[in-house]
């Protein structure tokens, strides 16, 4: 797919005030810093579209980005960041379930998970919710390029082996780095299948 336009629409902490529901949305979820943010940067191909930060706990509202006149992409907070205040994890988490079970145009999650480290409690339980509310989702490995290949690739397939165990059918799944543009054509590929 080519990315004619990129642009970004409106912050939100309420699913209400979101842009009409009249588009295909995919939106992007993770532990905070997992690089939700620059890999839609590297998507877009535009580095400042969404903001990044070194610092966990950036993105906290609702942030719809309107591509090509014909989908939304959505960046949201990241869930499982300790530092941040019990209150606010709290409303962040109620902000995005409740985005999740309600938002009527959501064609697909990005679950985004990151390729250093082994299978996680926090990312499976949040798996686990997505499938039990019948939102359906595909995993995306993040940072491939950190690691070294094999350690990468023993990480993804113990996810995989672990959601075999709970899934009977394990969604798709993609590798990606944002530094290295890995996965992009992926990625964009299966947006514009299920577009279609
Ligand atoms: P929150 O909004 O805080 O939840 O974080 P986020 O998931 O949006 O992460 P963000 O995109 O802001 O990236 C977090 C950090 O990881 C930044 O320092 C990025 O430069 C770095 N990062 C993101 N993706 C990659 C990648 O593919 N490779 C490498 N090496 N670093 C990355
Ligand atoms: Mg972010």
């Amino acid at each position: 797919m080519i990315i004619r336009e990129a642009k970004f629409l409106m912050s939100n902490s309420r699913v209400e005030q979101c842009p009409a529901p009249t588009l295909p949305e995919y939106a992007f979820i993770g532990r905070s810093n997992v690089g939700k943010s620059s890999l839609i940067n590297m998507l877009t191909g535009h580095k400042g579209l969404a903001k990044t930060s070194s610092l966990p706990g950036k993105t906290q509202l609702i942030n719809h980005f309107l591509i090509n006149n014909e989908w939304y992409l959505v960046d949201l907070p990241g869930y499982g960041y300790a530092k941040v205040s019990k209150e606010a994890r709290v409303k962040w988490g109620r902000m995005i379930n409740y985005y999740l079970h309600k938002r009527e145009n959501l064609a697909c999650v990005f679950v985004l998970l990151d390729s250093r480290h082994p299978p996680q409690a926090v990312d499976l339980d949040f798996m686990e919710t997505l499938g039990s509310g019948g939102i359906p989702f595909v995993m995306v490995f993040t940072k491939a390029d950190k690691l070294s290949g094999s350690r990468a690739q023993q990480n993804v397939v113990d996810y995989l082996r672990k959601m075999e165990e709970t899934w009977d059918e394990v969604p798709r799944h993609f590798i990606t780095s944002a530094e290295e543009k890995l996965g992009r054509e992926e990625v964009l590929g299966f947006i514009e299948e299920v577009n279609r």
